[in-house]
């Protein structure tokens, strides 16, 4: 068994399905189940499935820019259970609008969790570069057996509370430099407006980097070059993320065929796998060097993955490059809108931030809250494995269930006043009606479910706690323009202009 706590829920009994779905009874009285043929949703055609529907004016449904949208439209045209098939040549989709439903599907599949995706990496680790990877695929691609292998070994050095002791001075250093560099970005703020993710990206790769590959890459300096390690590798992060979607999108047929997208996201991912092993490298060397023995406690991410074996430190090198920049910069950018846009939730970070007191409670109430509203993965998933009976339907193996998370995060049914930021619901009482947990436990899950949920967690709330406080600490942050925008890709982004003003605090 994986060593990660899975949140056990009593109160589950709690909670009432509200539309259950009707079935039908045979002659021996006991409920006919429904197929999934029998599911509503989008209807198929030949070779393109359900693609059709999203085809901008003809389509039923049009093109939407982001999940939350879409979902909406789901709901209230289908109800509980919405089955799409033939989307980006995947097997049957099942989007389930109840979290008791999900939740009964998740629980049993922990035994094996799967979460297909990155078809493109997958290839290039599993056929392509078989030789190098020898067997060691990863955690966001590989499945089955291989994943639990991996994910064993590299869970004692991710998820130990000590990893605050280690990083924290590190990371701090990192956000004073960003926070420098702002002093003088904020006076442009045309700059800002178009590249203020870029420079949030820029010190959720130098952060990400630090931890997962031993080293300051140099990203924040100002004379970074095209060729410097530290660019290159952030270009060819940014390349597998803009090009993965589109190739994704793609017939299955036409998935492999060497078009110039295709060539360019494998040379983005022989770069990033040459970088990270040159730093792996280096941060061996170091460690030999040192000559003598530290206490476990004290010793980095690196020092124990090498210990456990070299390919393992390199590929989570890789998967943390890979799932740590995107995530925490879009995090920490709904965060900082968030107390833009609150000025008093923001005063009241500025005030824990400037006591005395190390608790960071309400800094931490905030970013909960902030995820709520809006995760990076707007919805999770699970393929099954087996067969399941879940609100009257019969689900066969091989079908992807949807939990729309993000979705359910913003309804009335679970959150009083749900569209608004209010972090103290993460602080009140069971008697006041605020109060979380009169939520289903699985309604808000930005960080996934279970032994397969995030294993970068801890340290992109270390990450995004360190640089919010010296942000917060440094200026008064606030928003000037309409609300910013999320759209939808293979997870959620922020749309340009990015309309914050940094004003030094008094
Ligand atoms: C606030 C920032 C982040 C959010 C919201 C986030 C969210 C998620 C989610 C929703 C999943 C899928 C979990 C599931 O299927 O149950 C995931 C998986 C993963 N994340 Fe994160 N993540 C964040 C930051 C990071 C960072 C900084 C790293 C690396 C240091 C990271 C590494 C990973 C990896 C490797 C997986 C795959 C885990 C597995 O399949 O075993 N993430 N993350």
């Amino acid at each position: 068994m994986i060593g990660i706590k899975v949140r056990c829920y009593k109160e589950i009994t709690r909670f009432k399905i509200q539309n259950p779905v009707s079935v039908r009874w045979n002659s021996t009285n006991s409920p006919a189940l429904k197929t999934l043929e029998e599911m509503p949703g989008l209807s198929k055609l030949p070779v393109i499935g359900a693609l059709h529907h999203f085809l901008p004016v003809v389509g039923s449904i049009g093109h939407i820019e982001n999940f939350f949208n879409l979902y909406g439209h789901f709901h209230k045209k289908y109800g509980s259970f919405v089955k799409m098939e033939g989307i980006l040549s995947r097997p049957p989709m099942v989007i389930m609008f109840e979290p008791e439903h999900y939740d009964q599907v998740y629980r049993v599949e922990e035994e094996n969790p799967l979460r297909p995706g990155f078809d493109t990496i997958v290839y290039y680790r599993e056929v392509l570069q078989k030789s190098t990877f020898d067997g060691v695929y990863g955690l966001t691609t590989a499945q089955g057996e291989k994943w639990r292998d991996f994910r064993t070994k590299v869970n004692p050095a991710l998820l130990k509370l000590k990893l605050l002791k280690v990083y924290a001075p590190g990371i701090e250093e990192i956000a004073t430099e960003f926070v420098e560099r702002l002093k003088k970005t904020k006076e442009d703020p045309v700059y800002l407006q178009n590249h203020f993710y870029d420079e949030m990206s820029k010190y959720a790769l130098e952060a990400v980097g630090f931890v997962g590959l031993g080293a300051r890459l140099g990203t924040l300096s100002e004379d970074l070059t095209e060729d410097h390690p530290a660019r290159r590798l952030q270009t060819s992060v940014k390349d597998i993320f803009d090009l993965a979607i589109r190739i994704e999108a793609r017939p299955k047929f036409m998935k492999h065929l060497p078009t110039a997208p295709y060539r360019k996201i494998l040379a983005a991912c022989d770069t990033q796998w040459e970088i990270s092993s040159m730093y792996i490298e280096q941060a061996r060397n170091t460690i030999k060097n040192r000559g003598y023995e530290i206490p476990e406690e004290d010793k980095s991410i690196i020092e124990k993955l090498l210990a456990i074996d070299e390919k393992v430190a390199v590929m989570m090198a890789n998967e943390m490059l890979l799932a740590g920049i995107d995530t925490v910069s879009f995090v920490t950018v709904g965060l900082l809108y968030h107390l833009a846009t609150n000025p008093q939730a923001q005063d009241r970070v500025r005030e824990e931030v400037q006591s005395t007191g190390t608790s960071r409670r309400y800094l931490k109430a905030c970013l909960k809250e902030s995820l709520r509203i809006w995760p990076v993965i707007p919805a999770n998933l699970r393929r099954t494995t087996k067969e399941h009976v879940v609100g009257g339907y019969l689900l066969p193996k091989g079908v992807e269930v949807i939990a729309p998370n993000e979705f359910l995060s913003k309804q009335e049914k679970y959150y009083t006043r749900p569209l608004e930021f209010i972090p103290e619901r993460w602080l009140a009482d069971k008697s006041d009606p605020l109060y979380y947990g009169n939520a289903h436990p699985m309604v808000t899950l930005p960080f996934g479910f279970g032994v397969r949920s995030c294993i970068g967690r801890r340290i992109a709330e270390l990450e995004i706690e360190i640089l919010t406080s010296a942000i917060v600490d440094n200026f008064v942050v606030s928003w000037h323009g309409p609300p910013i925008k999320v759209k939808t890709t293979i997870m959620n982004l922020f749309q340009k202009p990015y309309n914050f003003k940094f004003e030094s605090v008094k």
